[in-house]
């Protein structure tokens, strides 16, 4: 019987690359590190070399920026996914397309275990787990810092240093960072006291709105079924299109977003967030299906986007209540074509102009020119029939009033 394997998602930061000495000798296991591209900023050159020196035998590193942005990020651009109103959830989307990763270099090494970074307190293990379970319910998870021995960042250098395994001397950065195409979560450090405002060190890729260029751009957005596809009419591949947004909005300071928010372990967390390319992209997409949706299915996708936004947040991406959704949303962006302009200045999205072949918006019913042709008589009915409820309540009421009875 050969050693146990263990595919270990790295990033090639401190945990990770303790995580994969550290496991090499617990369980006297072989290390398969994989680790996935989806459009952060972070070396990837030199991960091979890391995970070599930390002690794995094998190292993958996949891109899969193409696969993330349309599997994942259409979806959730499609459903307006905003978790409690503002986080793209650019994280909780990544997750179950590394648990995907995961799985899919687990079953081709013939790995039993796959082990990942997540802390005991976060989102990201539940999502990796479920995600896992979801799709391979035969393979074991093990969450080394969970459970293991080191107690804060100064062990796990010492261990570093004992056991050779390069560590960057420079300062570390005082928060945890995040990144992927669709934005960066920020926290820790003095973001964890939520009466602090952020320092502009907490801030990555944004310019500060007040000092972002005094003449706006504008950015024309055409959108097919939903789906971004062309910026001023010029035809983006979707990561060149996000990666376009994001630059642009941040040079305009669009897209910094500072909440509180509920998280799946039951305690509320401070998290700061970049994320231009998405916030432009749900505005200018949210403007469109203003235009086009018939009222009904506008009002009704509005609680469908909420309830997938929370099954995103929760890790629930491959669950059938998020299929059966998704396909209700798919429905609703048949005729979601359509152009929409957007001025950004100085942190601001603001739409100037939106245009769609299937718009429901008639101007002959809007207009108050003699070009009118609604119907003003037909109102008179339909408001005594449609108020009627009321009236009928009240005048029960009224009388009960009269009679003394309350
Ligand atoms: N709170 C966000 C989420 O759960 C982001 C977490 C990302 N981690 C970080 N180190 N900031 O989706």
């Amino acid at each position: 019987m050969g050693k146990t394997k263990i595919v270990v998602a790295y990033s090639g930061g401190l945990d990770t690359s303790v995580m994969v000495k550290w496991l090499s000798e617990k369980f006297d296991a072989e290390i398969i590190t994989a680790t996935g591209n989806l459009g952060q900023r972070a070396e990837l050159d030199n991960i091979e070399e890391k995970a070599k020196i930390a002690g794995a035998s094998k190292s993958v590193i996949l891109d899969l920026r193409h696969e993330f942005a349309v599997n994942y990020l259409w979806p959730a651009l499609k459903a307006s996914a905003l978790y409690e109103g503002a986080y793209p959830l650019a994280t909780a989307i990544g997750r179950p397309l590394l648990a995907k990763m995961m799985v899919d270099i687990a079953l081709n090494e013939g790995a039993e275990v796959i082990a990942h970074g997540c802390t005991g307190k976060g989102n990201d293990q539940v999502r990796f787990e479920v995600g896992i379970q979801t799709l391979a319910p035969h393979l074991n998870v093990i969450a080394p810092l969970r459970f293991w021995e080191f107690k804060s960042r100064e062990e796990e250098m010492d261990y570093a240093k004992k056991h050779k395994i390069p560590v960057k001397a420079t300062k570390d950065s005082p928060y945890s960072i995040d990144e992927n195409l669709w934005g960066i979560a920020i926290e820790c450090g003095v973001l964890e006291d939520p009466t602090n405002a952020p320092p502009e060190d907490a801030y990555q890729i944004t310019t500060n709105p007040k000092y972002a260029p005094d003449s706006p751009d504008e950015v024309k957005i055409t959108f097919e079924k939903g789906i971004p596809v062309a910026i001023n009419d010029i035809n983006y591949d979707p990561v060149e299109l996000i990666e376009y947004l994001n630059e642009i909005g941040a040079k305009n300071g669009v897209g910094r977003i500072d909440m509180i928010e509920n998280r799946v372990v039951g305690i509320k967390s401070r998290e700061i967030y970049e994320a231009p390319a998405a916030t432009i992209l749900h505005i200018a997409h949210n403007e469109l299906e203003k235009l086009i949706l018939d009222r009904e299915t506008f009002r009704y996708k509005q609680s469908v986007s909420n309830k997938i936004a929370n099954l995103i947040y929760d890790g629930l991406w491959f669950s059938p209540l998020f299929k059966s959704l998704m396909a209700f949303v798919d429905s609703t962006q048949e005729n979601l074509t359509g152009e929409v302009t957007v001025e950004l200045y100085k942190g601001n999205v603001r739409v100037l102009s939106r245009n769609s072949q299937f718009s429901l918006y008639n101007m002959k019913l809007a207009t108050y020119t003699e070009e009118d042709i609604f119907d003003h008589r037909a109102s008179e009915g339909f408001i005594k029939i449609y108020g009627l409820p009321y009236k009928t309540l009240s005048e029960v009421l009224n009388a009960r009033k009269e009679k003394g009875v309350v």
